[in-house]
Formats: C-alpha cells, structure tokens, sequence
C-alpha cells in the first residue's frame, strides 16, 4: 500500500530506533531526563526562544498553550478550519473555558482587517475579551498553505496592538520554511508561543515541543502536569526528536517535490479537480462522480490510501513515500479512475 493518507503515518526507520534504544535517561518530571532536556533546548534554539517543553503530542501543546494565555471565558480568534477549531474535540472550550471566535481566512490565511474587526474597539461588560489569536502554518485544511512573512507580521503587530497574545500550532512548521525559504525563528519571532511536531513530517513516533519565553514554560509546566502529559523516563521517545531535528528537516524539500509530482500527475485526469496548488506536502482534491470516502475506498483496492477529510480528498507526502512510490500512486488513481 502506498501510504498517503497522512504524514502521521511515518515509522521510525532503523537510525532512529537505534538512537532511541541508546537514549540516555532519567526522571522526565524532574526535568531530570538528559535526552528530553536537550530536545527542549534544541528546540528552543531552532525557534529562537528561551525555553521549550517536551509534550506527548501535538493536541496536547495547543491545550497547554491556550491554557497558559487565557482565563475561562476570554475569546480567543482564530482559522474556521484550523486545528484547534475543527479537530480537537473542543478541548480549548472543554480546559480553558474559552470561547472561539472564528475568522474566514483564505486557505486559512486571514488578514490584519479581519483581526481587526473582530475586536471590539472598546472593553465592555458585554462582550467576551480577545486575548489570544491563534495561527497554524503550515494549514492542514488550508491544502498545506504558507503565511506570507509579510501577512504573518502585519496580523501579529496588528493583534498586539489589542493586547492579543499570539499562539502558532506550527505542526508543519518546518514544512512552511522549506516552501519559503522563510527559518522556522523568523516565523516564531512574531508569535508568543510555538510548537512543532515530531511525529508528522519529521518522522517520529510520537511527541510535540513547545516554546516560547522562560515565564511562558514555566507556567505552561504546570498544565502540562495537569493535563497528564508529564512523562518519566521519556527519554527513549526524545532520542527520536533529537533524531529527526538532525536529519529530517533538510529532507522536506523532497516530500513538496513528491506532493507536486502527484497534484500535476491527477490533474491530468479531467475528472479530478485539485482544490488547492500543491505548496508543500498536502495535495487536496475531488474527483467528479465520487463522494471523497467513495473514492477513498476505491484507490485503496488499487493500493493507493488517501483520507477524505476537510471536505475533499487529502494525499499527504512523506518520509516513507518516495518519488517513484509518489509516481506509482497517480499511475494507480488512473487506473482506477478508468475501471
Ligand atoms: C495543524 C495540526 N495541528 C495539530 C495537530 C495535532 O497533532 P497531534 O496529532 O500530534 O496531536 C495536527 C495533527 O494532524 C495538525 O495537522
């Protein structure tokens, strides 16, 4: 099976299990584990800010992260489709008691006038208060789109000059650099905090990092405790991160040239509509006189996965899809496109 139903699906490969298997260890929760203390920092350096906390997942930093900038009943702004939005069950209304105001944005790119108008102009006993605005970039939904450098900084200076703090769920933040050319602390220098995640094109098992300033992580210690996402001889998982930061990210350039090699492949089928370009390794698309699952279930009888999410079908490229297995998958959508 070609696999391209996400890039979550990755397994370690040999090189990583082996560093996980010599990965010095201690006590997680002490902040006594070496391996873990050095993925945070790391981190932190790759981000440019001053601390960094190891969680076990991607979810998990959004829920810590909202939870450490709001108080129940603020309003936080963000993408429709964005993750916090769309796929965490509400956990950001269930932790924090937040409510979520969302904006409409392009691909989920919004811009500083929409920020702006979702802001009342004066506090009042009325309205909830704006005090966190939420980006993700890559966005997942959006078909794997890119902030413009430019557009990032214009909505984060115009939402602080609300007294907004600003959240960046850079799950595929590394993907968003290897498309623009823009480091991963040039987008991290405009936002409060923000976090990446191992487990998707980076190629780990499991686990997500988070960073922002030292006061920030320091509180945000403290949910991570309560959440349960506080580990102990974590280690072994950290070892994978440490890994994939070595060797993983100069790569991703090949997952985008794979992903691109797809959507030009199906698109030369006249009953598939592309519903995005494809600017970093998600391809979205639908294909006429098949629903999304339907056409899910078909291309896998062909050996091909896909998911049908986000109201379309989404092929995801990948450190265990090659170019050849990426060329192999459109030659399969054909073939089952003409059964
Ligand atoms: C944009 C985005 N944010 C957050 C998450 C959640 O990450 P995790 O699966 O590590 O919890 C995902 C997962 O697909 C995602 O795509």
């Amino acid at each position: 099976m070609i696999n391209l139903f996400s890039d979550t699906q990755t397994k370690p490969t040999p090189e990583m299990r082996a560093a996980m298997a010599a990965a010095d260890v201690g006590d997680e929760q002490l902040a006594e584990d070496p391996t873990v203390n050095r993925l945070q920092d790391m981190t932190a350096q790759l981000l440019g800010k001053e601390a960094a906390i190891f969680l076990p997942s991607g979810a998990m930093c959004n829920l810590v992260g909202v939870k450490t900038h709001t108080q129940p009943g603020d309003m936080i702004l963000a993408d429709r489709r964005c993750h916090i939005m769309r796929a965490e069950c509400g956990g950001a209304a269930i932790f924090s008691g937040v409510m979520l105001d969302p904006l409409d944005g392009e691909r989920g790119i919004f811009t500083p006038e929409q920020v702006r108008a979702a802001i009342p102009p004066v506090k009042t006993v009325y309205h909830p208060h704006p005090t966190l605005l939420c980006i993700e970039n890559t966005h997942n939904y959006g078909g794997g789109s890119v902030w413009p450098i430019e557009q990032l900084r214009d909505v984060c200076t115009t939402a602080r000059e609300r007294g907004l703090a600003i959240h960046m769920d850079g799950a595929r933040l590394f993907n968003a650099s290897a498309a623009s050319g823009v480091t991963a602390s040039e987008y991290a220098s405009h936002v409060d905090s923000v976090w990446i995640d191992l487990s998707k094109g980076l190629g780990c098992p499991v686990g997500a990092v988070i960073a922002g300033t030292s006061d920030f992580i320091g509180r945000a210690r403290r949910w991570k405790h309560a959440f349960g996402g506080a580990m102990r001889q974590a280690g072994i998982i950290a070892a994978a991160g440490v890994y994939a930061l070595q060797h993983n990210i100069n790569r991703l350039k090949d997952d985008h040239a794979n992903a691109r090699l797809l959507a030009e492949g199906l698109s030369q089928s006249p009953r598939v509509r592309l519903l995005y370009p494809a600017d970093t390794n998600i391809v979205f698309f639908n294909v006429s006189g098949f629903t999304p699952a339907a056409f899910c279930e078909r291309a896998a009888a062909q050996g091909v996965r896909f998911s049908a999410v986000g109201g379309g079908i989404r092929g995801v490229t990948h450190l265990d899809v090659s170019r050849e297995e990426s060329a192999a998958a459109v030659e399969s959508v054909m073939k089952a496109l003409s059964e």
